[in-house]
């Protein structure tokens, strides 16, 4: 099968693209002495793991129970990060289940949400491994780097519980207003991380992962050394955000959306059987402005409702009813998450359907 002969709209991945970037963070990683554990909520198949860890991935990183479960099963992965404040007892026992056929470790920024994990592993006479996690200006879950060493030993001292390190994401860095704003982020994100850490280590509890991770903070965090790893996501498919932030150019975009231009009701207006259920809702980073880049023109998609996607047509295009078109969207992760399958291409030859199996995992 060709591209041009799958039903619209299709996402569809560039294996070759694909492959490329996580080559480029791999050999990133490689080189500063880090492990890298992608994110893999971007993608959520089986599939795109094995490259990742083909590639030298130490694990993989997931944020929910669910996604762990259903990823571990399918891919035979064995080492797992949840980057995610998990909390109550029923994700506890999934936990206990979970860590005996992996690696396991999770995230947690308070004693309350720690103690409900703690409790259940202390009763099997087991012990978890967590990261603490912090806040380097995100300011969303976490404690600032200067409450980190109480809050560890408080957490220390929870039987069931073992402290393996400290974890940030410098989601802030999506905000970034320029490429240099956005290095900087990254050196703050390596340096208030390490210093965390350093804290914790002060004050007698060992540290063994200092672990930061977001798209595009990672060529800057990671030079700036002092982490031992790195849990970017969406390098491996790459999006119209990254290229407005300068992460990437867009030659190193390896997810789009094949669409069919169903309306050309006005020569300003060109209407994509592509909407929110498509191409998700996600704002432009770092300025919202188009809902996606229509490629090989300038063209963007202006307004999404659910089942159509309005081009904003630019000077000097124009489009036809029944055209084919590609778009990159804001956000290949949420993309991802609407789709049940990815189609995994080389040049113009659909090579294989990759199942999006931990789509929806929420819980
Ligand atoms: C905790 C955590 N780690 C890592 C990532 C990966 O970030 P990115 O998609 O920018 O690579 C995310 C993304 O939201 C995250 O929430």
């Amino acid at each position: 099968v060709r591209v041009d002969e799958l039903s619209t709209p299709a996402v569809v991945v560039d294996v070759d693209v694909m492959e490329a970037n996580v080559r480029r963070m791999a050999s990133r990683a490689a080189a500063a002495g880090i492990a890298l554990r992608p994110h893999g909520k971007t993608h959520k198949t089986a599939e795109v793991a094995r490259v990742q860890l083909a590639a030298g991935a130490v694990g993989l990183t997931l944020a929910k129970t669910s996604e762990a479960e259903t990823l571990v099963a399918a891919a035979g992965i064995e080492d797992v990060f949840l980057a995610y404040p998990i909390v109550g007892a029923d994700k506890g026992r999934r936990l206990l289940a979970l860590s005996d056929r992996v690696r396991l470790a999770v995230g947690v920024d308070s004693v309350e949400g720690a103690r409900t994990l703690a409790e259940v592993f202390a009763e099997a006479g087991r012990s978890l491994d967590v990261l603490l996690k912090i806040d380097v200006g995100f300011h969303r879950v976490g404690v600032v780097p200067e409450q980190a060493a109480a809050m560890a030993r408080r957490i220390a001292d929870l039987r069931g519980l073992r402290i393996r390190g400290v974890f940030t994401h410098a989601g802030q860095g999506y905000g970034g207003q320029t490429p240099a704003e956005v290095a900087a982020i990254g050196r703050g994100e390596s340096r208030l991380t390490r210093e965390a850490a350093e804290a914790i280590r002060a004050a007698g509890i060992p540290v063994e992962v200092i672990s930061v991770g977001s798209t595009p903070t990672a060529a800057s965090a990671i030079a700036a050394g002092g982490i031992t790893e790195a849990r970017p996501g969406s390098y491996v498919f790459n999006d119209a955000s990254e290229v407005e932030l300068g992460t990437c150019p867009v030659e190193e975009c390896a997810l789009t959306v094949v669409a069919t231009v169903v309306s050309v009701p006005a020569p300003d207006r060109a209407v994509l059987d592509a909407g929110s259920k498509t191409v998700s809702n996600d704002p432009l980073r770092p300025r919202a402005g188009s809902f996606g880049h229509v490629l090989g023109t300038r063209s963007r998609l202006a307004r999404l409702s659910e089942e159509h996607g309005v081009i904003a047509v630019a000077e000097g295009d124009t489009f036809r009813v029944g055209q084919r078109v590609r778009v990159l969207p804001n956000h290949c992760c949420a993309v991802a998450n609407l789709h049940d399958r990815l189609f995994a291409v080389r040049g113009d030859v659909v090579e294989d359907t990759w199942p999006v199996i931990a789509r929806g995992k929420v819980d």
